[in-house]
């Protein structure tokens, strides 16, 4: 998720309650491609957050297998294309749910992406073919570094996409079985339209019905939307016959989504602190800002939590957190 699954967060979870699998944020397709050094930040993974998924969005089929080549070539288990981004940001340049009224072009972004993947394991084409310049190479090699990856060419990423039922109606029926025809490794399917944005309720019987065609054609189908506990993820992958679920909001803030555990403040507290010292580490040259809105959604459900976000929304250090401690831990 765009802002809150970074390589930090990520690195948190690992530590409390690990994911069967990980999706980094969407990253622009044509940034990295043209070799925009900050977006390569939002690449960064651990070597213990595996499999990763790599997303990526856009709307220009060559940025899609330039940036193909590059997930190959950083490790990424799986690269997933967005096509369910309601970002008025995103859609309006046509990318991201957008997608779902232009499937001629959905169609080229995925055909570009694959033979991305496939030119890299083939030997085809290698990172220093795309024309990136020095900069750049050098930010890929510190990912790299940083991953603990040496490029090799064992197995290929999965190539997978993400979407939603339709624009302002459900087309689930139609676009689902297009998408299917592209050979997917795998296909997430959120149950609401673009213009439900977060709105309403996911329709998991709409899921159910796309599984149905999913299982037709043998792709692996996984549904989303509105998940808040490991055991209602367990109860939704049986009742609706699925291979998977993915968990979004309910994990921000909640770190223990993945497990049955429901933490007690001190909990609360020290993974606050644990996401703090991670990020820190991990970007000691940056502000602390960021930290602030993930501080916050820690804060969702404590008992004084108006007067614990007038002091949060105010925090600059790992010590003003800290000297927080007896202020969150007394209630
Ligand atoms: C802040 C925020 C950022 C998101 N960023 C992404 C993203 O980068 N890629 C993506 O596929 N979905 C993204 N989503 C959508 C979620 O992954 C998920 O599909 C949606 O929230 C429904 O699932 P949930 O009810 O489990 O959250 C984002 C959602 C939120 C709220």
């Amino acid at each position: 998720m765009d802002g809150i699954t970074d390589v930090v967060f990520r690195q948190v979870l690992s530590t409390i309650a690990p994911p069967d699998i990980y999706f980094t944020e969407f990253v622009s397709a044509e940034g990295i491609s043209r070799g925009g050094v900050r977006l390569y930040d939002q690449l960064l993974y651990r070597s213990n957050q595996r499999p990763i998924v790599g997303q990526i969005f856009g709307k220009d089929p060559e940025s899609f297998y330039k940036s193909a080549i590059i997930l190959c070539h950083l490790g990424f288990d799986g690269i997933d294309l967005n096509m369910g981004c309601p970002a008025k940001t995103v859609t309006q340049h046509g990318s991201g749910a957008a997608l779902i009224e232009k499937p001629a072009l959905a169609s080229n972004l995925i055909k570009s992406a694959q033979k991305g993947i496939k030119d890299y394991f083939s030997s085809k084409v290698s990172i220093t073919d795309l024309g990136l310049k020095n900069a750049s190479l050098a930010i890929i090699n510190r990912n790299l570094l940083y991953s603990e990856y040496l490029p090799q060419k064992k197995s290929p990423p999965t190539f997978s996409v993400k979407t939603r039922l339709g624009i302002n109606e459900d087309v689930s029926q139609q676009w689902i079985p297009f998408l299917l025809s592209h050979k997917l490794d795998f296909l997430t399917l959120h149950g609401r339209t673009l213009k439900q944005g977060y709105s309403g309720s996911a329709d998991w019987e709409a899921i159910y019905q796309a599984s149905v065609l999913a299982k037709s054609q043998h792709t692996p189908f996984l549904g989303n939307g509105d998940i808040s506990s490991l055991s209602q993820a367990q109860q939704f992958i049986k009742d609706y016959d699925l291979n998977g679920v993915l968990i979004g909001r309910s994990s921000m803030g909640n770190p223990w989504i993945f497990s049955d555990i429901i933490p007690t403040l001190p909990q609360k507290f020290s993974a606050m602190l644990l996401h703090a010292q991670i990020f820190e580490k991990t970007f000691p040259h940056r502000r602390f800002d960021p930290l602030r809105k993930h501080f916050l959604l820690y804060t969702s459900g404590h008992p004084r939590a108006k007067q614990l976000r007038q002091k949060i929304v105010r925090l600059n250090s790992l010590k003003e957190l800290l000297d927080l401690e007896a202020d969150y831990l007394n209630c």
